[in-house]
């Protein structure tokens, strides 16, 4: 189930991002944009209990396959990561996930969104067409890598 990210959520983020990508954010920077006003983040949690959240009850742990981080400043939103745990994907979790937020920046009435994506990122380039995002630029060479340099596509959705 979808909900809304909460701090205690870092430590489950960080282990994904650490898993995911090379410039992984930590702990310490999670928190740190989790104190922006602007920021913005939801995760997907297996275990979502059906009562209310409650801290200090064991029972009620989370066990976190995904999360969307971004910020949204007046009417502009900005994806600044999506993941979903490697033994999660290709399962519709990032497709809900960024549908949750589309609709939830929709109903705030965010009428630009805006993310950074590799070329060759195949699966996210298919979720993003998917959704709506189309390409409006590139940053050629953007991501230095071992076996070559990989252009940044910027990706944008304008809602109706
Ligand atoms: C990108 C990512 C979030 C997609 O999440 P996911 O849960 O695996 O994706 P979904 O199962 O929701 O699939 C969404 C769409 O992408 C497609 N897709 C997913 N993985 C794919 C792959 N490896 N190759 C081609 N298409 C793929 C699906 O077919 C689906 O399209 P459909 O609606 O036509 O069926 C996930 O692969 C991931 O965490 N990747 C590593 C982190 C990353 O690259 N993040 C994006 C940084 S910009």
């Amino acid at each position: 189930m979808i909900r809304a990210i909460r701090t205690d959520d870092c430590a489950s983020i960080a282990a994904i991002e650490a898993q995911t990508f090379n410039t992984a954010l930590d702990r310490g920077r999670l928190l740190t944009l989790m104190k922006m006003r602007a920021f913005c983040g939801f995760v997907d949690d297996t275990n979502i209990p059906n009562t209310a959240y409650r801290p200090n009850n064991p029972d009620m742990s989370s066990n976190l396959v995904g999360y969307l981080l971004a910020t949204i400043i007046v009417d502009e939103a900005e994806i600044l990561s999506i993941a979903v745990s490697s033994d999660h994907q290709k399962c519709g979790r990032g497709a809900g996930l960024l549908g949750h937020f589309l609709a939830y920046i929709d109903a705030q009435d965010v009428k630009t969104a805006l993310l950074e994506v590799a070329a060759d990122n195949v699966s996210a380039l298919t979720l993003y067409h998917r959704h709506g995002f189309a390409e409006f630029g590139r940053r050629p060479s953007y991501y230095k890598r071992s076996d070559g340099d990989c252009d940044a596509i910027m990706m944008r959705r304008l809602s109706d």
